[in-house]
């Protein structure tokens, strides 16, 4: 029988102790023309948890990441990323933030003419403080973890739907940022692909504690992440028995008009009497 998830610490490559709270949005709103999107959305996110967001389309969702990263300043309320507050920060100060802070957009947004080493080593080459050498290192590092060492010199257009969401995290996770934000990973992918990538994200949960917030339509994917953890020695994700599900460090969020109207674990999610949530985890 499985045992309860391990998460082995001593791998994890951030040198930087992580506060408690890695994210925060305290009474956020946020308008477009005249209309507005979110109204006092308030969550917290702790050191290595994953948090799924739901919501309809259009809900706002991707906002609240873009807000998440400094991309998109609310109108009121503050966001705090890692221990500091971000709403007031300028241009060059979020530069250090994004670092430390990934983004894996709703499109994987691979530059085409650019190779895969090109395209997952991108950051790193901005930034010009590693040698050809360290750089190689960490995109082979980067891409062995999405097992796609075999693709660094292949061009996007050559890889399929699920493999470009695979270098496209990557990407993301060659900086190993401490809080990773991922804007519906799974969307347009069919079902055993989109567990590949589910996989993943375990995978970056368990073994590297990574704080995350996942949009996602597939309640499924959600689902499976607190379901399931990753075994380390056996590397892949497996189930957990539903006495130790508890102990996964997954939550689940709704949005509707503009509001979260549930933030919980998957036991509460289940058991909630709601009936816009039931009918929509039905
Ligand atoms: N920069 C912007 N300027 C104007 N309107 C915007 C901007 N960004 C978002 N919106 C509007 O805000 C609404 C929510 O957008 P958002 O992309 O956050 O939704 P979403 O929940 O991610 O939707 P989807 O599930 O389709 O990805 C949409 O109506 C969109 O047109
Ligand atoms: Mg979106």
């Amino acid at each position: 029988m499985a045992g309860p998830p391990v998460f082995a610490g001593e791998q994890k490559p951030a040198v930087r102790p992580s506060p408690t709270i890695t994210l925060e949005f305290a009474q956020v709103s946020i308008g477009f023309e005249e209309k507005q999107l979110l109204e006092g959305v308030s969550f917290r996110l702790h050191h290595g948890e994953t948090k799924a967001i739901f919501g309809v389309a259009g809900s706002g969702k991707s906002t609240i990441l873009k807000m998440a990263l400094g991309l998109l300043k609310p109108d009121s309320g503050k966001i705090f990323v890692l221990g500091e507050e971000i709403t007031g920060l300028e241009e060059d100060e979020l530069f250090e933030l994004r670092r430390r802070v990934g983004i894996v957009f709703q499109e994987s947004a691979l530059f085409d003419s650019l190779t895969v080493r090109e395209n997952v080593a991108f950051r790193l080459l901005e930034e010009g403080q590693l040698s050809d050498a360290e750089i190689e290192e960490r995109v082979r590092e980067a891409l062995s973890f999405v097992e796609l060492e075999h693709t660094v010199d292949m061009y996007p257009s050559e890889l399929s739907g699920g493999m470009r969401r695979r270098v496209a995290i990557a990407r993301t996770i060659i900086t190993h940022p401490e809080v990773l934000l991922y804007d519906s990973p799974t969307g347009g992918l069919d079902p055993v692909t989109s567990n590949t990538i589910i996989e993943l994200l375990v995978k970056q949960r368990d073994v590297y504690q990574t704080s995350s917030l996942l949009v996602t339509h597939r309640l499924q994917d959600a689902f499976t992440m607190g379901t399931h953890y990753f075994d380390r020695a056996a590397n892949q994700m497996r189930p957990l028995p539903a006495g130790a599900r508890v102990g996964v460090p997954m939550s689940f969020a709704i949005l509707r008009d503009g509001c979260i109207i549930f933030d919980g674990n998957l036991k509460s999610l289940r058991e909630t009497g709601d009936a816009y949530i039931r009918e929509y985890i039905s």
